[in-house]
């Protein structure tokens, strides 16, 4: 392991010396500084004068084109199981379902209300308002490209954006309906329902279902990916990118954003620690730890998707960050241990701003929704 490490060494610190055209003696791999053994700087002798801090090494300013294109991909056009693409017919009663009030307790709020589809997904809130005005504890994430993730939640307490569909519907402090069964009789007592369930699910008798409607809302939210000017950029489109944000991408790249933000949504593929180098503010939520009950996911979140930031705020999973700027300096203090310059900031807030996508304009607007039957419930606000 450390020979291994002194290699991997040897061949970086060669890469570089050879980069520069001559040959120091840190060249050498006898001469070599043993790899450190903690994360943190050694503390300095309390005799000994502070040695003077080496001039901070200039903003690398051009992207590697070959380390952009291994550690990003572009967005794919939706995340659509390939092997069975749903029908048009299952994404439109999808779409139906998601903006439909119906399935509140008081009729007054739907998918649409904390996922707001012409606000990039979100409701820019901290925490979102429920039924009878309750907030929960965690900021709405935003569903575009949402199931792309490879779990869904803060805490990934739901593996699918199907499984993920039946949560908000039955939680007391969201659309508070009391049971699947409540919400299948609200769905059967509205006639068009049944026909357009039929259509969505042929073959099926009792066509539906709690499952079904899940599945239907599932369908439309892969349809939801949101390419923009950064996917232009990596097939190759220069002028996608204005140089702030091509010169934020590679400070996004040489900081280490990209150990935990990368691949086509830039996140969503796997969960970290909300405080590697110093703590967070708030450590109420304890993140994964409250699913697994394991130690070490203590203050574990999903890293999210920086796809459509710009348009998201206010951020972090307690919706404390109020804005972009103030995101990127404290995850540099918090995942990193490193403070940005003003500049650094305005730079990777200028990649960050390449990731606003655009969704189909048919997909975000409120389809028409099918008329309530007589036996449809009335709202009930208790
Ligand atoms: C009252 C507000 C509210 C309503 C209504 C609501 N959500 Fe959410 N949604 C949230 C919050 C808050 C979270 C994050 C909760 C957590 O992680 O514990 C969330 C998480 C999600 C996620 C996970 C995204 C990710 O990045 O992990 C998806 C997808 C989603 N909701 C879709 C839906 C759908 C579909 C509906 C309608 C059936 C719905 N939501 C209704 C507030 C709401
Ligand atoms: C060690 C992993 C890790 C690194 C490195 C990292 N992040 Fe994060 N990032 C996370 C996690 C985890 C969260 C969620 C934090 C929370 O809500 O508790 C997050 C959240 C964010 C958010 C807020 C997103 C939202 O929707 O609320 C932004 C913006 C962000 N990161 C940008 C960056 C930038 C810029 C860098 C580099 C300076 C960076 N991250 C480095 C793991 C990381």
């Amino acid at each position: 392991m450390k020979s291994l490490l002194r290699v991997a060494l040897f061949l970086s610190v060669t890469a570089a010396a050879t980069g520069c055209g001559k040959k120091s003696s840190e060249g050498d791999p006898a001469a070599a500084p043993p790899p450190p053994t903690t994360a943190q700087p050694a503390a300095p002798t309390p005799t000994a004068p502070a040695p003077t801090p080496p001039p901070a090494p200039a903003a690398p300013t051009t992207p590697d084109k070959a380390q952009v294109a291994a550690l990003f991909k572009p967005l794919p056009a939706n995340f659509d199981d390939a092997a069975a693409p749903p029908s048009d017919a299952m994404v439109a009663l999808g779409q139906q379902l998601y903006f439909d009030t119906r399935l509140s307790k008081n009729q007054d709020v739907s998918c649409n209300t904390c996922h707001a589809l012409d606000k990039f997904g979100v409701d820019g809130l901290a925490t979102s308002k429920g039924h009878k005005g309750q907030l929960g504890t965690r900021n709405s994430p935003t569903v575009l490209n949402a199931a792309g993730h490879f779990a869904q939640f803060w805490d990934g307490r739901a593996a699918t954006i199907e499984e993920q569909a039946k949560g908000p519907v039955l939680n007391p402090v969201e659309m508070a309906m009391l049971d699947d069964a409540h919400v299948v009789a609200v769905l059967k007592s509205i006639p068009d329902y049944a026909a357009a369930f039929g259509k969505a699910f042929p073959g099926q008798p009792d066509a539906v279902t709690f499952d079904n409607m899940a599945k239907a809302i599932g369908a439309f939210e892969r349809k939801l990916a949101t390419p923009g000017p950064f996917d232009k950029y990596l097939a190759g489109d220069e002028a996608a990118l204005s140089d702030d944000a091509k010169h934020g991408l590679a400070v996004f790249m040489a900081s280490g954003c990209t150990g935990c933000h990368t691949g086509p949504l830039l996140g969503g593929t796997m969960y970290m620690k909300t405080g590697l180098t110093a703590p967070y503010a708030d450590t109420t939520d304890t993140g994964r730890f409250a699913v697994t009950k394991v130690e070490t996911d203590k203050f574990m979140f999903k890293v999210p998707s920086l796809r459509n930031v710009a348009k998201t705020a206010p951020y972090f999973h307690d919706g404390k960050i109020a804005d972009l700027p103030a995101a990127i300096r404290e995850m540099g203090k918090l995942q990193l241990g490193k403070t940005f310059t003003d500049d650094e900031v305005k730079w990777i807030g200028a990649f960050l701003d390449s990731l606003t996508g655009e969704v189909p304009a048919a997909l975000v607007t409120a389809p028409k929704l099918p008329k309530s039957g007589p036996k449809t419930p009335k709202p009930d606000p208790s």
